[in-house]
């Protein structure tokens, strides 16, 4: 079973959702201090789809990628739910490897999910794909968890009970790769009274940042400005997750 597979009928109500919606409120603010050329982009790896409504209800026309059939259904249905029409196409992609037949203004990847891709190859490869569905100018803003995220809160074991959903997260750091494991155990409420199991591993690897600066700068993403995410302050040795806004830089450079 594929990650995300299983999880994503439960992803909004364990508590997920919340991330996009203060990152949309994050974004607004980012985004009065760094220019967008134009009102189109890509919401690479979108997941359940919250961040791209919530941006295509603000008056961008939206594409939300992610490589999971089973979280783009579950932005389809949340699409279907609203009650007027916005300005959004959910498609299957690889973030590693995606181009678009035409660019745009700016390109969001958010929560952990440049974490996800634990070869540094991997991330270069992720990046050059970025640039090159950006326009000249274009941005590109993204969180990535830190080392001392993963260090010490991807640690241990805990236990959550939502409403028809409860799980467990087992998570380990091992400081020889800089990479956490998580193993997610879920419990989904079946209608009739019982719980259905069903268990995924997640791996992240936090980059230290003058590795994610020299592979933006290869790729020809000029970094604008990097944050401790949801402030608009400088990274700090206890930064949790860092916001990077990066532009692409004009082909004559
Ligand atoms: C932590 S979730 C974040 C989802 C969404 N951005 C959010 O803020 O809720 C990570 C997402 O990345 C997607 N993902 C992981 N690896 C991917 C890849 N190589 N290409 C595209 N999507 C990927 C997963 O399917 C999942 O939806």
């Amino acid at each position: 079973m594929q990650q995300y597979d299983a999880y994503a009928a439960a992803y909004d109500r364990s508590g997920q959702l919340r991330f996009s919606i203060l990152m949309d409120v994050y974004l607004r603010d980012l985004l009065r201090s760094h220019a967008v050329p134009g009102w189109t982009m890509v919401d690479l790896a979108c997941g359940t789809g919250t961040l791209a409504l919530l941006m295509a209800e603000r008056g961008w026309t939206v594409l939300g990628l992610d490589n999971s059939p089973a979280m783009l259904a579950q932005a389809e249905q949340k699409r279907a739910t609203l009650n007027k029409p916005v300005a959004v196409q959910f498609g299957q992609a690889d973030m590693r490897d995606f181009a678009l037949a035409t660019p745009v203004d700016l390109v969001t990847c958010c929560f952990d999910t440049l974490n996800y891709l634990t070869a540094e190859a991997e991330l270069a490869c992720c990046l050059a794909a970025v640039a090159r569905a950006l326009v000249p100018q274009g941005l590109f803003c993204f969180d990535l968890a830190t080392d001392y995220f993963l260090r010490h809160y991807w640690q241990g074991v805990e236990f959550e009970e939502f409403d028809g959903y409860s799980q467990v997260m087992h998570s380990h750091y091992d400081a020889a790769t800089g990479c956490s494991t998580l193993v997610l155990t879920g419990f989904t409420a079946t209608a009739s009274g019982s719980y259905q199991r069903f268990r995924e591993v997640h791996v992240e690897r936090a980059y230290p940042d003058v590795v994610v600066r020299q592979l933006l700068a290869q790729a020809g993403l000029v970094v604008e400005a990097v944050y401790d995410c949801f402030t608009l302050q400088p990274p700090n040795e206890r930064s949790l997750r860092l916001m990077y806004v990066a532009r692409r830089r004009p082909p004559d450079e």
